[in-house]
């Protein structure tokens, strides 16, 4: 079993790589052309970019914990029965990517068993690599962080996403979103799950949510959120928030208040 040094260490190795690998991203950014892009589904693109880069940092990430599986978004790796798993987006806030807006993100967690352990979210453009390991701090680049200390609703701002590839459940989802507009600050939507959660951690955002998210978007940065104060949970209150998809990220103080919000404006369990 790696030990905290052991852990520190890699988490470390981490960074250099999400930073070597967002170079490339970076580069290839400007070179991107209409052919560049593939559509997945509605609304869900990729490109040869994210694929490289992918490519990149499984063979990196290899060489740090020999035998570690692999769950990446573009390749969907499963490898269930190894002890440590890595957890891999790529490039997280693809559309923002292919339309040049500076807001996406690499996006690395470590499992053992069930439980991260370590998580890693570089945004690329400002060169901001948020990161923390089991039973350590969190930081941003060199320094501590951590989530906000507002208390309420009414003083907060919130960060959000649509459901952009599942409309199923849109109009209850903007139900929330117009009570939210007049219950608080205000709520954004950048595009980036994994910046969304780092903002949470250090105190940027109060909270996000958004549902439908897959382990590759929330795994690191809702590590990151905890080891920075901040609590994260399901729409039951419940830890189903990296396997399933619904997810509440917040600095804790107002979470219950959060939380109930989205159970008045978006009560059924999302399918
Ligand atoms: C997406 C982003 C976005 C969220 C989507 C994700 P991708 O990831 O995190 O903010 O709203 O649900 O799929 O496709 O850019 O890696
Ligand atoms: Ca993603
Ligand atoms: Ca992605």
């Amino acid at each position: 079993m790696l030990d905290a040094v052991e852990l520190a260490l890699i988490c470390d190795e981490v960074c250099r790589i999400s930073r070597e690998v967002g170079k490339f991203i970076q580069l290839e950014q400007k070179r991107l052309t209409e052919h560049s892009i593939e559509s997945k589904g509605l609304n869900d693109f990729v490109t040869y970019v994210d694929k490289a880069a992918e490519t990149l940092l499984v063979s990196e990430l290899s060489s740090l914990i020999p035998n570690a599986g692999f769950i990446t978004e573009e390749n969907t790796i499963e490898q269930e029965d190894r002890e440590y798993r890595w957890i891999v987006d790529p490039i997280d806030g693809t559309t923002n990517f292919i339309h040049g807006l500076p807001l996406y993100s690499i996006s690395i967690a470590l499992m053992r068993q069930n439980q991260v352990i370590l998580g890693v979210v570089y945004e690329i453009s400002g060169d901001e690599c948020f990161h923390a390991i089991e039973g350590g701090e969190a930081y941003l680049n060199d320094t501590p962080i951590h989530v906000s200390k507002r208390e309420v609703l009414k003083d907060s701002l919130i960060v959000t996403g649509f459901p952009y590839k599942d409309a199923g459940r849109l109009e209850e989802w903007m139900r929330l979103f117009v009570y939210l507009l007049s219950h608080s600050h205000g709520v954004r939507r950048l595009g980036s799950a994994a910046i969304d959660l780092a903002y949470v951690a250090c105190g940027r955002f109060e909270a996000f949510y958004e549902y439908g998210l897959s382990p590759w978007d929330v795994a690191a940065g809702a590590f990151i959120v905890q080891q920075a104060g901040g609590g994260v949970s399901d729409y039951s209150g419940g830890d189903a928030y990296i396997f399933g998809k619904e997810l509440l990220a917040g600095n804790g103080r107002i979470n219950a208040e959060l939380l109930q919000a989205i159970r008045e404006h978006f009560s059924e369990k999302a399918t």
